[in-house]
């Protein structure tokens, strides 16, 4: 095969709309391959596009992360050709799995440390896209490594900021309903230390209104 890949215990973790993951062996080491695959519907010449556009795009904007002081896995090889990533394997379970079943200590410093993180991706013009919990995976060192940045974009702006963690906000009412309200004030507070107090009013603030916006299009439905 190209490129050496070698075809033995291929597992395919996951087929989303956009990008299908799967877990393999590259080089003596566990990765994770992301590849685009083409979408039929698509003129091939835009597709090729999209996709090349798509697969430079994720990658860079996790080495900006990275040196924000934000996990993210490691890029090991991007095949723009072939619409393909491939990155370390991080160990541990989406924060998903465990929000709910640790200690409340545990959930709130766990949370304050995710706000943390959400902040230095935002002080550095890092706008993730899609905050859910999901897509954190928090590793048996304690470190919460964010992954899946295809939505992801560069903005300094107050509103972007605010539906990142709107999105964070409504994840936490849907799957975690139980913990929250104190999951989200806890980071909330994680973020302040990475922000500061002002920043951090701004944008509570920018949330509440996306809130009322999101009702008042509901009430009119
Ligand atoms: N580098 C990685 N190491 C370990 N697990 C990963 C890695 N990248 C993704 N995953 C797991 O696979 C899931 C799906 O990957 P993601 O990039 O979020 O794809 P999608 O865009 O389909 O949501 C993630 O929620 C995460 O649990
Ligand atoms: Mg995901």
């Amino acid at each position: 095969m190209r490129l050496g890949w070698r075809q033995n215990s291929v597992v395919l973790i996951k087929k989303g709309a956009e990008a299908s993951l799967y877990l393999e062996t590259w080089h003596d080491r566990k990765v994770i391959m992301k590849r685009r695959l083409p979408k039929k519907y698509r003129i091939p010449e835009l597709d090729n596009m999209i996709r090349s556009q798509r697969t430079t795009h994720e990658p860079h904007i996790m080495h900006k992360a990275k040196e924000a002081g934000v996990p993210t896995p490691t890029i090991l090889m991007v095949d723009v050709a072939d619409a393909n990533i491939v990155m370390e394997f991080v160990e541990g379970k989406q924060v998903k799995e465990v929000l709910d079943a640790v200690s409340k200590e545990e959930r709130l410093s766990l949370c304050r440390l995710i706000g943390k993180m959400i902040g230095r991706l935002h002080k550095n013009g890092i706008i993730h896209g899609d905050l859910t919990t999901s897509n954190m995976i928090l590793t048996p060192y304690g470190k919460v490594v964010f992954v899946d940045f295809g939505l992801s974009e560069r903005s300094v702006e107050l509103e972007p900021k605010g539906v990142d963690l709107h999105l964070m906000k409504r994840t936490l009412n849907s799957t975690h309903y139980k913990h929250a309200k104190e999951c989200f004030k806890a980071i909330m507070d994680g973020y302040a230390e990475s922000v500061g107090e002002k920043e951090t009013k701004q944008v509570t603030a920018k949330i509440r209104e996306i809130e009322k916006r999101g009702r008042y299009v509901a009430d009119r439905e």
